[in-house]
């Protein structure tokens, strides 16, 4: 076929120039020390796919404090300064955890947020958290009905005694908000798994009749009305193409028992939730149509790893059934990573995931604080820490909020990557998105971490290395010092390099 100069083809021709560059931030400084990048119904930053170049030379992304996410450059291993004052040494053969993914959850105040937005700004929240050009997320957390972040208080099924679920149905939340963008996200990555929780069985299957927590546990007479409950929401998500790589025991068990809690919640003792995964949650998924669906456990706070996991895994039978352990970032500075590397080497089996984190600060000003770089600080020390102790992936909680940290019927205060303002059509990108983007976008699913020693102790640089699928060594390093400093990178196989890292400013490194 003969090509020709026409209206298209140039129009094309000028697409696909375009397509390949980043689409650079429309940065806003809302003075929390940072800013955000403003996105709408027709602009969006974006960062292309890249290739990662021949042996020899290495890209490198940066994010820091004063803007320019995701700013890419290139760098060659010229031998670096062997007197720098940190070697960061990469040791191939030395392997650990291999990785699971990164990524958001699709609550449904999520859902209401971005659908309050204009069909474009819809597509271009989507894209920058799943698309190609985006953060490329794999990995999504599904509610099985009503969170603290949704906007009433609701189960599939909340009609007394009805314990054959013919009244069993999704809710609007379900069809109209998060459905139809599931679809958009799995056709925007094919990659991408989806896992679900429960926060709450109906009120009339527990002990305090309640959906809120306080002292409220499953009667033991519904154990299997309420696993046929969660396989009859997988069945309804499947008939719409969504099919769940993994079910929780259910969230935050252990708040449930802790009279404060004043959310939707279910508790439960260790002994009680191993005789259901046992007994009903592990045989009835073995026979359903999900039978490939893994089950995870615990789901709460890490700190809650040395007791509860323990106890539930006496029982034998649970502990088979049950793929995997996930943890929840909140009070990880009080408790120690040590929990973590305890619970890998007693259950080497079984895989570690961070299944939620928001920031939540009651004595801020605003509890959405936007362009806050501090914050993606936290998330950046948190995802480098789990992943330096066995974790496997690490998902954020709300995909969106709306700037009062809402729409959700408990008034919950935290903050989001993506801060949705529907009054003006815009969407805001913080800084934390580009802080989970510098792992999730590099780092694919299978990738295993490998070794990297640091010449000294020195706090103030955090790093993490990874071997990908393609073999591609993928560095993220990050630098808190206000001190001068170099470090140099040594790769037995490819040499060395030496780098000056910002301030305040997370890189991540390819390699061939
Ligand atoms: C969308 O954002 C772009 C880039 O900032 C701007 O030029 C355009 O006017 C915005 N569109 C609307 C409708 O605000
Ligand atoms: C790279 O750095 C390491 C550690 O300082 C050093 O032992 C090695 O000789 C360096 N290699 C080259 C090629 O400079
Ligand atoms: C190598 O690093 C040392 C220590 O940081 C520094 O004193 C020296 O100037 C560096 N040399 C070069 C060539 O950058
Ligand atoms: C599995 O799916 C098929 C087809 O949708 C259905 O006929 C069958 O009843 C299902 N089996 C179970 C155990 O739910
Ligand atoms: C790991 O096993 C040891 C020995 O049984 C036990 O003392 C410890 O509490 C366990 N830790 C965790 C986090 O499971
Ligand atoms: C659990 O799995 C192990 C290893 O496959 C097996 O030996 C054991 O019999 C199983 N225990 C139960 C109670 O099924
Ligand atoms: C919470 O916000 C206040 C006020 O902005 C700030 O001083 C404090 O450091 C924040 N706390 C945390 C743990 O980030
Ligand atoms: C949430 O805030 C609204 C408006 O201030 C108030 O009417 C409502 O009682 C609050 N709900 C809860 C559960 O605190
Ligand atoms: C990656 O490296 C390993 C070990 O050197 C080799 O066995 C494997 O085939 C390589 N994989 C790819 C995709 O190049
Ligand atoms: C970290 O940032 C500080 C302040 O900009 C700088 O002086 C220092 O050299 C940087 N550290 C590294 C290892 O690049």
């Amino acid at each position: 076929m003969k090509w020709k100069l026409t209206r298209r083809n140039i129009l094309l021709l000028i697409c696909c120039i375009y397509a390949a560059e980043a689409t650079p931030c429309i940065s806003r400084d809302y003075g929390n020390g940072g800013t955000v990048c403003v996105c709408n119904g027709t602009y969006c930053d974006s960062t292309p796919e890249y290739e990662v170049p021949d042996v020899g030379s290495y890209i490198r992304y940066t994010s820091s404090e004063d803007g320019l996410p995701l700013s890419m450059t290139q760098g060659v291993f010229d031998d670096g300064n062997t007197s720098a004052d940190i070697i960061l040494r990469l040791e191939p053969d030395i392997t650990y955890q291999r990785i699971h993914g990164f990524g958001g959850a699709m609550t449904d105040s999520a859902a209401i947020n971005i659908k309050s937005l204009s069909e474009g700004a819809q597509e271009n929240v989507l894209r920058s958290y799943f698309g190609e050009e985006g953060s490329e997320y794999n990995l999504v957390r599904v509610p099985i009905a009503g969170t603290d972040y949704s906007i009433r208080i609701y189960t599939y099924d909340d009609y007394d005694g009805d314990v054959s679920l013919e009244k069993f149905s999704l809710a609007d939340e379900d069809l109209i908000y998060k459905i139809p963008l599931m679809q958009k996200a799995l056709e925007l990555n094919p990659r991408l798994r989806f896992f679900a929780a429960s926060w709450t069985a109906p009120s009339w299957m527990k002990t305090n009749d309640y959906y809120l927590c306080q002292d409220g546990f499953l009667l033991e007479e519904y154990y299997q009305v309420y696993a046929d409950y969660i396989i009859k929401f997988m069945d309804e998500y499947k008939e719409h193409g969504l099919e769940m790589w993994a079910i929780s025991t259910g969230n935050e068990p252990v708040n449930g028992i802790l009279p404060e809690s004043i959310y939707n919640c279910m508790a439960w003792t260790p002994q009680g939730i191993a005789n259901w995964v046992a007994e009903n949650l592990g045989p009835t998924i073995s026979r359903s149509n999900h039978s490939e669906t893994l089950i995870f456990t615990l789901d709460d706070q890490r700190s809650r790893l040395s007791w509860f996991v323990e106890e539930m895994f006496e029982n034998e039978l649970a502990k088979n059934y049950t793929a995997g352990i996930a943890v929840h970032w909140y009070f990880d500075q009080m408790s120690s990573t040590n929990l973590l590397d305890e619970t890998h080497s007693n259950y080497s089996d079984k895989f570690l995931l961070l299944t939620e984190a928001a920031i939540w600060n009651a004595t801020a000003d605003t509890y959405v604080s936007l362009g806050c770089w501090d914050r993606a600080e936290q998330y950046i020390l948190d995802i480098i820490e789990n992943l330096e102790h066995w974790v496997t992936g690490w998902v954020d909680w709300n995909l969106a909020l709306d700037i009062d940290s809402g729409p959700a019927w408990d008034n919950n205060t935290l903050d989001a990557s993506i801060v949705v303002n529907a009054d003006e059509d815009e969407f805001y990108k913080q800084p934390m998105f580009y802080a989970i983007a510098h792992f999730s976008k590099f780092i694919p699913r299978e990738s295993v971490r490998v070794e990297l020693s640091m010449s000294q102790d020195e706090t103030s640089v955090k790093s993490v290395a990874f071997k990908t699928p393609e073999n591609e060594t993928v560095l993220v390093i990050y630098n808190m010092s206000t001190e001068e400093q170099q470090v140099t990178v040594s790769d037995p196989e490819r040499g060395n390099f030496t780098l000056q890292l910002p301030y305040k400013s997370i890189q991540t490194i390819l390699y061939k």
